[in-house]
């Protein structure tokens, strides 16, 4: 694909670009927002290196995309409640996104895209961020296995991480979201098959018994993880702002740098649909 206002240089031959020529503090034309917003559907995973945004920019870039979520554990926290921080220090008990994850697929229309800007990395190296194709997790399972999966539907349950690993209950007394979506899925801009099932919401398969449930999940999730083709990987700089399609990827945030810290802050955009097969 021809790009002329930006440079896209591929992280692998599926997955991820790192994207040169945007200043993202100073804004994006229309002609640089419609070559990005090409590139992102064609590669998931975009790498903007070496940018200074305030929160507003931030804000302003994501709000190009759609608008802006408002993640279920906002409610537990200060300050802007379109920004989510990312913070992990030495005393943290958990690091955000530590396991392989699509982000809030607990909601009825889960974020379509995320956008994390790190601005702190650890000082002894580590804290990377894996991100994973689930168009090739779709396309590598035999025709057998994606003609069962077709019909099925599972459950995302938000209390399965947020209660579950950060033990945070939700303060009004109300429950996290919980909502069904197809096993496979098409994306509604490129028309591919997705594989869509993740070990950080996908709490059980409808209609199956629950050991067949969790057999068909683990051996969904073995093949994600130990999968390494599927995955490119995000070495992060202070000034480095990644952009994933949060509808066709999963990602790991790789928390190997303990007792060293790492800070970031997200804008994630509320998807326009629901995901459907
Ligand atoms: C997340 O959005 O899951 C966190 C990703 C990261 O910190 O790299």
């Amino acid at each position: 694909m021809n790009y002329e206002t930006i440079a896209v240089k591929s992280l692998t031959p599926h997955l991820g670009a790192e994207i040169t020529g945007v200043d993202l503090g100073s804004g994006v034309s229309d002609q640089q927002f419609s070559e990005i917003h090409k590139a992102w559907l064609e590669w998931s995973v975009l790498v903007f290196r070496d940018q200074d945004i305030s929160r507003e920019a931030h804000k302003a870039f994501a709000k190009r995309f759609g608008h802006l979520h408002v993640h279920p554990l906002q409610h537990n926290r200060d300050g802007d409640p379109e920004i989510l921080t990312v913070k992990t220090t030495a005393n943290s008990a958990y690091t955000a996104g530590d396991g392989w994850h699509t982000d809030v697929t607990c909601d009825e229309k889960p974020p379509l895209g995320s956008m994390l800007y790190i601005t702190e990395t650890p000082e002894c190296g580590g804290g990377d961020t894996l991100f994973a194709d689930m168009y090739l997790a779709y396309d590598l399972l035999s025709d057998t296995m994606k003609n069962m999966l077709a019909s099925l539907v599972a459950v995302h349950d938000g209390a399965l991480p947020y209660v579950g690993s950060y033990n945070v209950a939700p303060a009004d007394g109300s429950n996290y979201p919980r909502n069904e979506h197809p096993v496979i899925v098409t994306h509604p801009q490129t028309a591919k098959k997705i594989l869509y099932v993740n070990s950080g919401f996908t709490s059980h398969i409808k209609g199956l018994k629950k050991w067949e449930s969790r057999a068909i999940l683990d051996a969904l999730f073995r093949h994600i993880d130990s999968t390494p083709r599927l995955v490119c990987r995000v070495e992060w700089q202070p000034g480095t702002l990644t952009f994933w399609d949060n509808r066709c990827t999963q990602h790991h945030a790789v928390w190997d740098y303990h007792p060293h810290s790492r800070y970031g802050e997200r804008v994630s955009i509320v998807g326009a649909d629901r995901p459907c097969s």
